[in-house]
């Protein structure tokens, strides 16, 4: 089996007081073993959703509605909770949560917020957990001492290596890294992408990469993923998505408001907004804003049609 995860026709819906929130809506995919898949979409379009199921870290308005996770060959979504922390959380499947280097703890060394699981969920000593924290510290590539620091004390980019430290410190197999770089700048990003490149090596890590810049992605992925409203709407390799010409019109956008440095052509914006997940527009959910809509769009929902070796995309103008 060369699948690190699968998933089978995942649904998860947030209650709000608006109403029921499509959030992840029939996704299907799978990650194989060593290989990174970016998950590329605009804002609101389920990414995050995804991550924090993968994990069993939704909020408590979530519901899971559908679908099947496998890891393994384990079904892990109908295990208890309490299951799931001691045998997967961190240990096998991780996350580096959007925004998390803005969230550590300020009262304690960052070296200590590494050390921490090791201490209470893998039964580590004091000693062997600090020593384990300050490898870690050098594996993101900063100096040991820095076990001693408070977060106030560290750049961004440092910020979001000990955040990467943490998500790496009980030795996970899949990592959900959920927009690791929006927060830095164009230096700091390139040299955490990277970093991230270099550990998925050296680590042998499968992992699934999450972000609004499909420039980022291509530089990362071995295939992407790319969201819209909740559903997957084109998924393959990076080479076909963004080498040939892509075959969904939403994917086509995202690649034409990508900036150039050289070249004669524009950056477009793409129009409209996303969809709301509270009544997404009936048929296809980009239809609205698609330069190519025709009647059958508005009424009728598209499957993923297969559009080469290992590529899908969700549109009417490849099927019948
Ligand atoms: N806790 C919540 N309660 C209610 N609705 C939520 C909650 N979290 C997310 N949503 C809604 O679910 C949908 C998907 O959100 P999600 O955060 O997964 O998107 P995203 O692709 O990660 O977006 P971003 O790029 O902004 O991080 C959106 O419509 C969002 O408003
Ligand atoms: S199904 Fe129709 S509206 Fe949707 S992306 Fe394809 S052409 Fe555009
Ligand atoms: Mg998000």
């Amino acid at each position: 089996m060369n699948e690190a995860l699968t998933v089978e026709g995942l649904k998860v819906y947030y209650r709000t007081e608006k109403g029921t929130v499509r959030a992840v809506d029939d996704v299907s995919f799978s990650l194989a073993r060593g290989e990174s898949l970016a998950v590329v979409g605009e804002s609101g379009s389920g990414k995050s959703t995804l991550g924090l199921t993968l994990i069993r870290a939704l909020p408590a308005n979530a519901s899971i509605v559908s679908g099947r996770v496998y890891i393994n060959g384990e079904e892990i979504l109908s295990l208890s909770l309490s299951d799931f922390r001691r045998r997967y959380s961190w240990r096998v499947i991780s996350m580096v949560f959007q925004g998390a280097m803005n969230s550590l703890n300020p009262v304690l060394k960052v070296g200590d917020q590494i050390a921490e699981p090791l201490i209470y969920n893998g039964g580590a000593s004091r000693g062997e957990a600090q020593r384990r924290a300050m490898d870690m510290i050098e594996l993101v590539g900063l100096p040991r001492e820095f076990y001693y620091r408070y977060p106030h004390e560290l750049s961004g980019g440092m910020r979001q290596r000990i955040v990467i430290a943490m998500s790496l410190v009980m030795n996970p197999r899949i990592l959900i890294l959920d927009e690791p770089t929006s927060a830095l700048d164009v230096t700091i990003q390139a040299q955490i992408i990277n970093l991230v490149k270099d550990l998925i090596e050296k680590l042998s890590l499968s992992v699934m990469f999450i972000t609004h810049d499909l420039a980022l992605a291509s530089d990362i992925a071995d295939r992407i993923m790319v969201m819209y409203g909740g559903q997957i709407v084109e998924l393959g390799s990076a080479e076909r998505v963004l080498g040939e010409a892509p075959k969904h019109p939403y994917t086509e956008k995202l690649l034409a408001s990508i900036p150039r440095l050289r070249g004669e052509t524009i950056p477009e914006f793409i129009p409209g907004r996303p969809p709301d997940l509270a009544s997404p527009p009936p048929g296809c959910r980009f239809h609205p804003r698609c330069p190519y809509v025709f009647d059958k769009c508005r009424s009728e929902e598209p499957p993923l049609f297969k559009v080469g070796e290992g590529h899908v995309a969700r549109c009417w103008l490849h099927g019948e």
